[in-house]
């Protein structure tokens, strides 16, 4: 039974809801260019708003040390609006008289957004008086940004000691599918991608010893075939984990990791480098890898489709330039593909699925991307251990 209260708990009619949620999606010139926090993060605030509540969006957006115009909530409540066709007010502040007088003002049914939680200071220092000055906005605060629930600031955990609250849809939804991964049927397979060794390291050294392999690509994977003494050229390492590295892949599970036998490398990192396939025994010197190679994607893939679970975080190559993403289309199909129970995290990870519109072959998508990481590690989570008081109150 789940130790939190959920939205089903509370008589949200005519009362103020602070709703976080994860809105912290990437920008392009101004507008959003990646919008499925956004429609993840809309189940919540229509259900809330059809209920009669006054409905009170909280995020952070970016990492701006105070405030910057750049990374203002703006587009991201005119999107939310576009797409749940319903007014949502972006408010100029995240605390302030300005915010109170409109939510005051604000009906049953409204939503109003406020801006950018990390303009705030206080923030992310977990800042009692700011957690304070939210609070005074809500009767109740619902959690649902599952993707920052292992951070513990003012609008994930300060706020939550001080207001009765519960898990929003999209957390509960989150924990029940992502908790699945902690008793998966065999062959589990895990794919790790993304730039570096070090985000990942955690999650490797507490997965290697359940999963019967492990798949790994991206940027992070030129520090491990380093640390099994290949060439790497002039790819990107980290040498300062290299150590650490070497203890894994020689470690009594090290053979559960396999990596790539082919790579797609360039002279430099530029979109229009030219992309050339070459064995990952003979890596050239002045050359960088910015993809895995069609061998290893297909050999990935056919690891896929045996699995019966698998989870996948990082993209395996540099996604966003077409010359070096097909190594992450070609595991995002084989993730579409595979028939046994999948899990997909992280931004590159989904958007490639999204791309290839395979949304719906995938058993869960995930909004989190290292929050579910540090969720598999089997790290208690701030934001969701805060919730758990209220279970009993
Ligand atoms: C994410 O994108 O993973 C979350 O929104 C958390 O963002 P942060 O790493 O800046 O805290």
């Amino acid at each position: 039974m789940a130790s939190y209260l959920t939205t089903e708990d509370l008589d949200v009619a005519d009362r103020r809801i602070l709703v976080r949620t994860d809105l912290n999606v990437p920008l392009e010139e101004g507008t959003v260019s990646d919008d499925y926090r956004i429609i993840k993060a809309l189940s919540a605030v229509e259900r809330l708003r059809n209920q009669g509540a006054i409905v009170v969006v909280a995020s952070h957006l970016g990492r701006p040390k105070g405030v910057n115009p750049d990374l203002s909530m703006q587009p991201v409540a005119e999107r939310m609006s576009q797409l749940g066709g319903f007014e949502v007010r972006h408010l100029d502040a995240v605390v302030g008289p300005s915010v109170k007088q409109a939510v005051a003002e604000a009906k049953p049914g409204d939503v109003v957004m406020l801006e950018n939680t990390r303009f705030e200071p206080g923030e992310t220092e977990n800042d009692p008086e700011l957690a304070a000055a939210l609070a005074t906005l809500a009767d109740y605060f619902v959690e649902d940004a599952f993707g920052s629930v292992h951070r513990a600031h003012a609008s994930t955990v300060g706020v939550a000691e001080l207001v009765r609250s519960a898990a929003g849809p999209l957390l509960h939804r989150e924990l029940t599918e992502m908790g699945k991964l902690s008793d998966p049927n065999h062959p589990y397979v895990v794919v790790l991608g993304g730039a570096k060794v070090s985000d990942k390291l955690g999650v490797i050294k507490s997965l290697l010893p359940t999963v019967d392999t492990m798949l790994v690509g991206g940027g992070m994977c030129f520090t491990l075939m380093k640390a099994q003494g290949l060439e790497v050229g002039n790819s990107m390492v980290q040498d300062d984990m290299l150590d650490q590295v070497a203890k894994l892949v020689d470690g009594p599970y090290g053979a559960r990791i396999v990596l790539p036998t082919d790579v797609v490398v360039a002279p430099e990192f530029a979109e229009s480098a030219p992309p050339r396939v070459v064995s990952a025994q003979e890596m050239p010197p002045d050359q960088m890898g910015l993809d895995i190679g069609p061998d290893t994607a297909a050999a990935f893939a056919a690891i896929l489709d045996d699995a019966e679970c698998v989870f996948w975080n990082g993209p395996m190559g540099v996604f966003e330039w077409e010359n070096f993403r097909q190594g992450t289309a070609k595991v995002a199909e084989g993730m579409a593909e595979a028939n046994g129970f999948t899990v997909v995290g992280g931004g590159d990870s989904v958007a490639a699925i999204r791309m290839l519109d395979r949304e719906d072959d995938i058993s869960h998508v995930s909004t989190g991307g290292g929050a579910g990481l540090e969720l598999l590690e089997g790290k208690k989570l701030p934001g969701i251990a805060v919730l758990e008081k209220w279970k009993d109150d």
